[in-house]
């Protein structure tokens, strides 16, 4: 089911030069399954054209607040959202917003409304920065609003680099998507690994695997779309990290092992959906190895198991849980891994099968648990898969 399914969401456009990227968030929310009402305001109509709006959303865009025989369009509009995001917001409305003007349909939704509001403010840096807008924006956060704060980034044409940039559409639609669920991970602090490591051999050449990231990025967004505290611990990943996550950048099986020890000490639960080295060089060579005439050999030797030594700097209780990656007899050895990692949960998913494993957007996995049951879960999208595999571990939190 797609994130947004059956949820109504009010877009609220006010007259910024970001306005333009309001557009495609206008259209990620509607392709991930909402329902979406834009209220524009006067300025904003003079960036952007309403038009543009009812093509991307189907519907209906709302401008005045008293239109043509719909005085009560601001109470039945308020009424009907589920959440609310204004993005762009201005200075000027974010000033009339904290104040709680009326005076025109999106203020006055704004006060007519029960449903979350998240506030994306977006303005020159200078503006941004100013001891007023500063205040208004904290009273919007007492008034009990979200406010994203905006990103350092290339402003409008001339003014160089500074605060004050809307953050991109896909990371609004992240917090719109927060700020609507039943937060079930709210106050946990879940640690995830994703993507492969690599180890140098020498300067230039590496040994690693083709896990891309994907499984693992999917289950730290979804924990923290969950309401948790995430904190993502990744080797090179071959798709942009997630939104929200605490980022944590490693390279080899040593380094992810000793972020993990650091990280996994006060968390609640540990994913392990990377794929680390299991060996490395006995030796790096320090300069190029040259061809010459024969094949090098190369000595290795093994890197430390992080899953298996999570068990001892974890807290009692805390639920760990791994991944195995087989090509053959696949639940025996997947159950034999839960047993000498001593985990409360393990993934199995096949490496040889088409459209599933490393570095595909779908999975066929088989979650295995302690009390040794087994449930196969049909191929579909790792984001999909990493909510069943979170509604799992959150039976073992509870
Ligand atoms: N894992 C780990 N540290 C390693 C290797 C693997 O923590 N050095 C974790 C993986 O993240 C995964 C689980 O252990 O959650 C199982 O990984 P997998 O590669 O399937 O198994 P291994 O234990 O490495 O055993 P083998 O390669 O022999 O199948």
């Amino acid at each position: 089911m797609r994130p947004f399914e059956g949820r109504r969401i009010l877009l609220g456009v006010t007259g910024g030069i970001a306005s333009y990227k309001s557009a495609w968030l206008a259209r990620l929310l509607s392709q991930e399954g909402a329902m979406v009402d834009v209220v524009m305001t006067k300025s904003a109509t003079e960036f952007i054209a309403p038009l543009t709006f009812e093509a991307l959303t189907g519907r209906p865009v709302h401008t005045a607040l008293i239109a043509q025989g719909h005085a009560l369009d601001h109470i039945k509009l308020a009424k009907a959202a589920d959440a609310i995001v204004v993005a762009p917001a201005t200075a000027d409305f974010c000033a009339r917003a904290a104040h709680g003007r009326a005076d025109d349909l999106l203020a006055a939704i704004l006060l007519a409304t029960e449903a979350p509001v998240l506030i994306c403010p977006a303005m020159n840096d200078r503006m941004w920065a100013h001891p007023q807008t500063r205040l208004n924006s904290k009273h919007l956060r007492e008034i009990g609003y979200g406010v994203l704060d905006p990103e350092v980034g290339a402003l409008a044409a001339g003014e160089g680099s500074g605060e004050g940039r809307m953050p991109e559409p896909e990371t609004i639609v992240a917090h719109v998507a927060r700020m609507l669920d039943d937060a079930s991970f709210k106050g946990r602090h879940v640690v995830v690994t994703a993507g492969p490591t690599r180890e140098l051999v020498d300067p230039v050449r590496v040994l690693s695997n083709r896990s891309s990231g994907r499984m693992g990025v999917a289950l730290a967004s979804a924990a923290w779309r969950r309401g948790a505290n995430v904190t993502l611990i990744a080797g090179p990943l071959e798709i942009a990290p997630p939104v929200g996550a605490t980022l944590v950048r490693v390279e080899t099986t040593e380094e992810m092992s000793i972020a993990v020890q650091r990280a996994a000490a006060n968390a609640d639960v540990l994913v392990m959906a990377a794929a680390p080295a299991d060996f490395r060089a006995a030796e790096m060579a320090t300069a190029k190895i040259k061809k010459g005439s024969s094949a090098p050999t190369i000595e290795l030797t093994p890197t430390p198991d992080i899953l298996r030594e999570s068990a001892a700097h974890m807290r009692a209780g805390a639920v760990r849980v791994g991944f195995a990656l087989e090509t053959n007899n696949g639940v025996a050895n997947a159950r034999h891994k839960l047993e000498s990692k001593s985990l409360d949960m393990i993934v199995l998913n096949d490496a040889l099968e088409p459209d599933a494993g490393v570095g595909v957007e779908t999975n066929r996995v088989t979650i295995i648990s302690r009390d040794g049951s087994a449930e196969e879960i049909p191929l579909m999208l790792k984001r999909e898969i990493a909510d069943i595999i979170l509604d799992r571990i959150a039976a073992h939190l509870e």
